[in-house]
């Protein structure tokens, strides 16, 4: 059996510059409007194909250097391709951020947008990690994403997928506990549990907060973001003969959300102002 586009796209996290335009891209200059002064090092905390890098390099030019940290080598690549024009002054490193390495940069801005619910529940090592390295007066801008959850702990693309697997399992929740897959509602903290956390290492100087309302303009279109945001991340949660099926499901499920309320999905999105501690 052939394995579909959908499915393709999801095992090498292809297709993210265009699927990001529909959520994350928007924490980019929301971020970097922050950025007070001129930087000279700036670190990318999951830095993905390196689309905040790229418009730090051209919104600061005594940027030094530009520095992005990524597990995906897939991601880093593509990132590789994007910064190339900027030479010497932009470094990509690949690195687990569950389990960060020492580097020999203090940068004065670290930026993380969208990647914090990955690092649960080890989320206090890249916290300590960001706190040792930020140069003394630097700042560090994080953005976390808070779904509605519910009882189960599931809640955004969690509900999504389980609509799709509910025509055929009773127990959805208890398909993930037996998958060891954790929603990713479960991985996003509450406020309440990320302030003493961030505070263990860093004072909070502001928080923002924006509505992220996702709406698209057909399945095919949903199906695309699923894959390119998510990856393989829930298609394991079916047999491999069934997964590109499921992508279809999702993307049509996502679909019929968009025809019935005027949306896909909409969640809070904060952005932390970090000083150290
Ligand atoms: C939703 S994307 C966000 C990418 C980019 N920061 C943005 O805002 O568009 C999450 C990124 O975190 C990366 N990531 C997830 N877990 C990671 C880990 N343990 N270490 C490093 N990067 C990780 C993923 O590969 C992916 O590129």
């Amino acid at each position: 059996m052939t394995a579909s586009a959908a499915e393709i796209q999801a095992r090498t996290l292809a297709g993210y510059a265009d699927a990001s335009r529909l959520r994350q891209v928007h924490d980019r200059d929301w971020v970097l409007d922050q950025v007070t002064g001129e930087p000279r090092v700036l670190l990318d905390l999951g830095s993905g194909i390196g689309q905040l890098l790229e418009a730090a390099l051209d919104r600061f030019p005594a940027l030094e250097q530009a520095v992005g940290l990524e597990r995906s080598p897939h991601r880093l690549a593509e990132a590789a391709g994007r910064l190339r024009a900027y030479g010497p002054r932009v470094a990509l490193h690949e690195s687990d951020l569950t389990t960060p390495e020492p580097l020999p940069h203090r940068p004065d801005v670290v930026t993380m947008t969208s990647v914090l619910h990955w690092l649960y529940p080890h989320e206090r090592r890249v916290l300590k990690w960001t706190r040792d390295h930020l140069a003394p007066d630097g700042v560090f801008l994080l953005t976390t994403y808070h779904p509605a959850r519910d009882a189960h702990g599931l809640g955004g693309e969690d509900d999504i997928v389980r609509t799709v697997l509910q025509a055929r399992h009773a127990d959805v929740p208890g398909l993930f506990t037996a998958a060891g897959i954790l929603p990713i509602a479960t991985r996003t903290r509450t406020f309440d549990e990320l302030e003493p956390l961030l505070e263990r290492c860093f004072r909070i100087e502001t928080v923002h907060d924006r509505d992220a309302v996702v709406t698209v303009e057909s399945a095919a279109q949903y199906e695309h973001f699923h894959a390119a945001t998510f990856g393989d991340y829930y298609s394991r949660l079916v047999e491999p003969a069934e997964r590109s099926g499921f992508f279809r499901a999702v993307g049509e499920t996502a679909w019929r959300r968009q025809v019935e309320t005027g949306h896909v999905s909409h969640m809070t999105v904060r952005l932390w102002r970090l000083a150290p501690a």
